[in-house]
């Protein structure tokens, strides 16, 4: 049987499996350690980073959906500094491959990371987290507005000079995600995070209130996933040079190889590690029988199949 060459790239990065985690869902990938090695999965996404340490929003933080999982973390984190001293040292001594995901609330503040991470050895590619929908103020979210999207990404492209892939994360909650996309592109962004969650809202029936702190959240889980197939789809029929980082309700190789035929060259897991910590792992193995069955060479082949005629159908 012939071998499976099940390598991928976003920009002029390579990994040897398609299979990432999702910004957040891993902060910089120590719980999952236990687990697997992190070497063995295409690379850890980090939990976006921001110039400063951040509480995020008030609790509750979390809320279960029929199918999905509504969050309202608002970015808290460590801040840069402790970022590079603890978390991406440590992910450099196990060396895994790393992408930095950054969030800022200016434009300045995403070039200033930039400038934080320009040079810094072991980090494979820069995600530039436009989309989070946890902030105070929904002016805050870049990627619903095509120029502050772009301002955003030409900053952050100018800072960290030419040779780091930057892949912008996009929301879904946008009318054309296109013209966002090809916006970004235009200005820098070598490659795509699609999608980040959905903007939702639940009430407890008991309090009668908004089951949140912060009150509004980002729905994640399956119930996001043809969201992200269509997100995918339309954004790679576009502009099919463009990698795109698919993710969005991924819990098995079939949801997986679903969005690789839409157009993604990798896919991030990120609600489901939560429920199983080793599904990075499971997700990986059954997308790699998959291919095979389906008579697939190479991880490349698949990318984007569902745009191909019928008569190429296997
Ligand atoms: C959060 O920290 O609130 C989630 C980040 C995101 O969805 O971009």
């Amino acid at each position: 049987m012939s071998q499976l060459d099940f390598s991928t790239t976003l920009g002029n990065a390579w990994f040897p499996t398609p299979i990432f985690t999702a910004s957040g869902c891993a902060s910089s990938g120590k719980e999952l350690a236990q687990f697997f090695d992190l070497r063995d999965m295409g690379a850890i996404v980090t939990k976006s980073i921001m110039s400063k340490p951040r509480a995020g929003r008030a609790t509750p933080r979390m809320a279960e959906t029929p199918s999905g999982m509504l969050n309202s973390i608002g970015l808290q984190g460590p801040g840069i500094d402790a970022f590079l001293a603890n978390d991406l040292a440590w992910l450099v001594e196990q060396k895994a491959r790393i992408i930095v995901s950054i969030a800022g609330e200016t434009a300045e503040e995403f070039a200033s990371l930039a400038r934080r991470l320009r040079g810094v050895a072991g980090i494979s590619a820069l995600e530039v987290n436009i989309s989070c929908p946890n902030v105070e103020n929904r002016g805050m979210v870049f990627a619903c507005h095509l120029e502050s999207a772009q301002n955003v990404i030409e900053g952050v492209r100018r800072t960290i000079g030419g040779d780091l892939p930057i892949i912008a994360k996009l929301s879904p909650d946008v009318t054309d995600i296109v013209s966002i996309a090809r916006g970004v592109v235009d200005v820098g962004a070598d490659g795509l995070a699609l999608i980040n969650t959905v903007l939702g809202m639940v009430i407890n029936p008991i309090t009668m209130r908004p089951q949140l702190g912060g009150r509004t959240g980002g729905l994640s889980g399956p119930a996001i996933r043809p969201i992200a197939v269509r997100a995918i789809f339309q954004v790679h029929e576009a502009l099919p040079k463009v990698p795109i980082l698919g993710m969005g309700g991924v819990s098995s190789g079939a949801d997986a190889f679903e969005l690789i035929m839409a157009g993604a060259s990798g896919v991030s897991v990120g609600t489901a590690s939560f429920g199983n910590p080793t599904a990075i792992v499971k997700i990986q193995n059954e997308l790699r029988q998959i291919l095979k069955d389906k008579g697939f060479t190479s991880l490349r082949e698949a990318i984007g199949f569902a745009h191909r005629p019928e008569s190429s159908v296997r």
